[in-house]
C-alpha cells in the first residue's frame, strides 16, 4: 500500500538527486549568447541590399567588427544603430515606427490555442526577436509552466542555486508571484538586445489552486485581470511591445495573458484536429468572457484577433485546410503562411530561432525562404500594432484618456 507519506518521500529523493542533476547537466558553459550577423544575414534584416551594406561600412558609416576569420559581423546593438542610422538618413520611413508619445502603456499581445504543439512558442520567440531587432524595447512573458520560451531565451527553468548570473529560475521570477501574492513582477533582461523576459517553470501550476482560493478568501480580488493589471503599472511603461506565450490549457493563467492582451496570435496548423480544437478554444473563450462581464460589469474587447496558419506544407490537405482556417476568421489572418521547414527544425534543436541559427546546417535556398516568411509573418503583427498605435493615439488626443 502507498500513501501520501510515500510520495513525500519520492519528492525527497529527486531533492537528494537534484544538485548531481544540475551539475552534471547544465555546466555554465552551456549559457546562450547573442548571435553575430554576417552582412548577407544584416543586409536581409535591415531590408537594403547586400552591396549597398558593404559600401557604408567601407566608407565608415555604418560599424560592424570582424570575427576572427577577418570576416564583418554586427552584433544585435550594432544593428540596432545601425537601423537608427539608415532611417535618419534616408527618406524611407519604414525602418522603426516609434511608438506614439501619449500612448503610455505598452501594447500587449498574446499567442494563444488550446491545441498543443500548433506553434505558439516558435511564433512569440520569433515575433518579440524581431520586434526587438526592429528597436522596440521588448518583454516576453512565458505563461505556460513547460517554460519552453523561457528555454528558448536562455534560462534553464528549474530551481538551482541562487548564484549571481545564475540561469535557473526560481518560482519568484516567475508570474507565479504575481498571482500567489499580487508582488510586483521583475523582468529580466536576456541575451537579447532589446529583449527583456519574465520566465516561467513548472511551478506556475501552483497558480492554479492559489487563484480560486484568493477569489473566495480575498474582497477586492479579481481573479482574471491580475496581470492586465500589473502590465498597466508604471514598471512597464517602458516597454513598447509585450509578447506572451500561453499554454496549450484554459487555465487561470492562460485567462489572465489573454485578458490582459490588446491583441491576440491564434496559429493553427493545417490538419481538421487542430481546426477543431480551435473551435473548442474560442467556445471556451466566449463562455468564461461572456460569465465575466455578467459578473464583474467590464466586456473586453481585442484590437485585432489574426489566424495564423502555421506548419503549412504545400501538398493538397495543407491547401484544403488552410482554407478551412480562413474561414474561421472570417478572413482576419495572417496572409504569410508559416511553412513547414527544416530551417525551424534545426534552430529548434540547438535551443535557437532562425535568427540566431545564421544558415548553419540548413542549404542556404531553405534558410533564405524561413527568414522571408517569417520576416513576412511579424512585419504583418507590426504593422498591426503600428495601425492601432495610431488609432489610440488619435482617440487618446482627443478624449486625454490612457
Ligand atoms: N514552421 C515550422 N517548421 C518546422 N517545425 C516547426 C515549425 N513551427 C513549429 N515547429 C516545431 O513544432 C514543435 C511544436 O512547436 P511549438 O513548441 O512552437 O508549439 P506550441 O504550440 O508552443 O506547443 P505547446 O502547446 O506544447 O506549447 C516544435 O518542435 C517546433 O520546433
Ligand atoms: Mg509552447
Amino acid at each position: 500500500m502507498k500513501t501520501t507519506t510515500d510520495l513525500y518521500a519520492y519528492a525527497q529523493n529527486v531533492e537528494i538527486l537534484r544538485e548531481d542533476i544540475l551539475r552534471t547537466e547544465y555546466p555554465p558553459e552551456l549559457r546562450k549568447t547573442p548571435p553575430l550577423f554576417s552582412v548577407a544575414m544584416a543586409s536581409s534584416l535591415l531590408d537594403m541590399s547586400y552591396q549597398s551594406l558593404q559600401r557604408l561600412i567601407r566608407e565608415g558609416g555604418i560599424e560592424c567588427n570582424e570575427d576572427d576569420n577577418n570576416k564583418r559581423v554586427f552584433t544585435l546593438e550594432q544593428l540596432d544603430i545601425a537601423r537608427k542610422k539608415l532611417q535618419s538618413n534616408t527618406r524611407k520611413k519604414d525602418y522603426y515606427i516609434a511608438r506614439p508619445e501619449n500612448i503610455i502603456n505598452p501594447y500587449v499581445i498574446s499567442v494563444a490555442n488550446l491545441k498543443g504543439g500548433s506553434s505558439k512558442t516558435t511564433t512569440a520567440f520569433h515575433l518579440a526577436q524581431y520586434l526587438a531587432m526592429q528597436g522596440y524595447r521588448v518583454l516576453a512573458i512565458d505563461s505556460d509552466p513547460q517554460a519552453s520560451l523561457s528555454s528558448m531565451l536562455g534560462k534553464i527553468p528549474l530551481e538551482g542555486p541562487d548564484v549571481e548570473g545564475s540561469q535557473f529560475v526560481s518560482p519568484e521570477q516567475t508570474l507565479l508571484n504575481l498571482y500567489s501574492e499580487s508582488k510586483q513582477l521583475k523582468p529580466e533582461k536576456t541575451y537579447w538586445h532589446n529583449l527583456d523576459l519574465i520566465p516561467s517553470s513548472i511551478r506556475l501550476f501552483d497558480a492554479e489552486f492559489i487563484m480560486p482560493s484568493r477569489q473566495m478568501n480575498e474582497d477586492k480580488f479579481q481573479f482574471h485581470r491580475v496581470l492586465h493589471d500589473e502590465l498597466r503599472s508604471s514598471h512597464f511603461i517602458d516597454y513598447d511591445i509585450i509578447v506572451i506565450d500561453c499554454a496549450p490549457s484554459f487555465s487561470y493563467v492562460t485567462l489572465n495573458a489573454i485578458y490582459s492582451s490588446d491583441a491576440m496570435i491564434v496559429p493553427v496548423p493545417p490538419s481538421h484536429l487542430d481546426i477543431l480544437a480551435t473551435g473548442a478554444f474560442f467556445d471556451q473563450l466566449n463562455l468564461v468572457l461572456t460569465q465575466i462581464e455578467e459578473a464583474f460589469s467590464e466586456s473586453k474587447s481585442f484590437d485585432f484577433i489574426l489566424g495564423l496558419r502555421t506548419r503549412m506544407e504545400s501538398d493538397l490537405e495543407s491547401l484544403r485546410n488552410g482554407s478551412r482556417i480562413a474561414e474561421i476568421f472570417g478572413g482576419d489572418m495572417i496572409q504569410e503562411q508559416a511553412i513547414i521547414s527544416k530551417a525551424v527544425k534545426v534552430a529548434a534543436d540547438k535551443n535557437m530561432s532562425i535568427y540566431e541559427l545564421n544558415g548553419e546546417g540548413v542549404n542556404s535556398r531553405t534558410y533564405k525562404r524561413a527568414i522571408e516568411c517569417f520576416n513576412a509573418i511579424n512585419r504583418e503583427v507590426l504593422l498591426r500594432v503600428i495601425d492601432a498605435w495610431s488609432v489610440k493615439s488619435k482617440h487618446f488626443s482627443k478624449t486625454g484618456a490612457n
